[in-house]
């Protein structure tokens, strides 16, 4: 009896701590129909991917008010928010991230109120002593909406 007790309580603990390491490697970022945004995030370096959740809550279209989440080296974030500025035009203003952008280390989709999207990436080749910071490249959106990416 005292053995099942124990074996239980062994999965149940095996259990949690696999639910807070999961939690601990995907972060839900909440945007609306203005420029609120995250200041900082930041992750476990044991994390084997990460995945970002974002979501709008707002209800402006995306051609309007249009957000994705997009992480680049802090060095890199000028470049790829002005490229994806001609993106953003000549796809008709279905994206914001220049396609095959080797600056862009992990970016979602581009969204509109009402609308959630998810990237996972890894973490393997980043630095955790480089500054890296996330962003939303939407046209003009890119000074107000970014933040620190910390890997601790
Ligand atoms: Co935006």
């Amino acid at each position: 009896m005292k053995s099942k007790v124990i074996i239980v309580f062994g999965m149940i603990s095996m259990l949690l701590s696999g639910v807070s390491m999961a939690s601990d490697c995907e972060l839900n970022v909440e945007t609306a129909d203005s420029f609120s945004w995250p200041s900082a995030l930041s992750v476990p370096s044991t994390c084997v991917s990460v995945t970002i959740n974002l979501s709008h809550t707002g209800k402006m279209p995306k051609n309007v008010m249009g957000h994705n989440w997009v992480l680049s080296k802090t060095a890199d974030v000028a470049g790829v928010a002005s490229d994806g500025i001609q993106a953003y035009t000549a796809s008709g203003r279905t994206t914001a991230v220049k396609e095959h952008d080797d600056r862009v280390i992990a970016a979602t989709s581009l969204i509109g109120g009402g609308e959630a999207t998810s990237v996972t990436f890894s973490l393997e080749g980043l630095d955790a002593s480089e500054s890296y910071t996330f962003f939303c490249s939407f046209p003009g959106h890119s000074g107000l909406m970014r933040g620190t990416f910390k890997i601790t």
